[in-house]
């Protein structure tokens, strides 16, 4: 079953993408997962990776006016992605993908139709004890980590939080090993002003190639609201959030980790080695500024 977008409100999101599929001839599946790419890029801050699909355009020999009307339409489907979420409430994102996959076997999944999202959301709702006991320290989780697709019933249940708990301390987190999956949950996190993060990886295997923070309070320090995170980062994310050991710890819990740091240890100053972060140390604790549960229209 799919979320059958209304075409008024689909097109304001695939009447510039399909403007790039027929210019460049590419597939749509080609040109929705280019415009992903670069719309996390301008969230993250990461020009390279902006600029790889226009690298492409030029080497298949376009003019640069060209090349900057097809960077114009991929900014105009995000224009309209902002629009058509505000007219609808609705996961266009997800609902565009959805719309591909009807004509094209490289969108590959559905996802849970709006109004049953929506249902589930609130079936899923946390009991008020937890939502009372929530701390910035020990703030409430909220996720959808075996394959949240888009992210719509994490974005659900984030809205209904947002109307009967503001300002509950959240962490969310989503978690599908389809990398236009995970890049669709991250942006519908930015556009719907949420904070966690989200894994790509194998769920049952809990792998995470890549992890995303997502935070727009950041924009408020001047950073940008997407921060991709380094190895260290990710394997604190899985050990604070799935329970997956540390390397770090698993070498102390073992005899040979213990014997191989005794005979290790080099004879310096202790008082020189710098502090190692530790699964502690990672920035779930979120500051109040990051706790923000305000909603879509306060983002715009
Ligand atoms: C049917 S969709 C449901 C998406 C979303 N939970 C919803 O309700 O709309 C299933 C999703 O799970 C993802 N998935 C399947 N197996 C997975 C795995 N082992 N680890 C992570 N994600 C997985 C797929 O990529 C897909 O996005």
């Amino acid at each position: 079953m799919t979320t059958l977008l209304e075409p008024e409100h689909r097109e304001h999101v695939t009447d510039p993408l399909d403007d790039i599929t027929q210019q460049t001839g590419e597939s749509p599946y080609q040109v929705f997962s280019d415009w992903i790419d670069m719309t996390v890029a301008s969230f993250s801050g990461d020009e390279d990776a902006y600029q790889k699909p226009l690298d492409r355009y030029r080497t298949d020999g376009r003019d640069e006016e060209t090349v900057r009307e097809l960077a114009t339409l991929h900014a105009n489907a995000l224009g309209g992605l902002v629009l058509a979420m505000e007219e609808t409430r609705e996961d266009i994102l997800g609902g565009v993908y959805e719309y591909y996959g009807l004509t094209s076997e490289h969108f590959a999944q559905y996802f849970t139709p709006g109004t049953v999202s929506r249902a589930m959301a609130e079936m899923n709702l946390p009991d008020t004890d937890s939502l009372r006991e929530a701390t910035p320290e020990d703030p409430l989780v909220v996720g959808d980590v075996s394959g949240c697709g888009s992210g719509r019933l994490i974005v659900d249940i984030a809205r209904r939080l947002r109307g009967m708990a503001p300002e509950t301390p959240t962490v969310f987190l989503g978690y599908d090993k389809d990398p236009l999956c995970a890049k669709m949950a991250v942006l519908n996190f930015v556009l719907n002003d949420m904070t966690g993060y989200v894994l790509l990886g194998d769920a049952l295997k809990l792998d995470a190639r890549r992890v995303w923070f997502i935070s727009t309070a950041q924009l408020i320090r001047g950073d940008h609201p997407v921060r991709e995170l380094d190895t260290s980062e990710r394997d604190r994310v899985l050990a604070r959030f799935f329970g997956v050991p540390l390397v770090d710890d698993l070498d102390e819990d073992t005899d040979a980790g213990a014997a191989q740091d005794e005979s290790d240890t080099p004879d310096v100053d202790p008082e020189s080695i710098p502090e190692e972060p530790t699964s502690t140390s990672l920035d779930v604790s979120l500051a109040p500024d990051e706790t923000s549960q305000a909603g879509f229209d306060e983002f715009a």
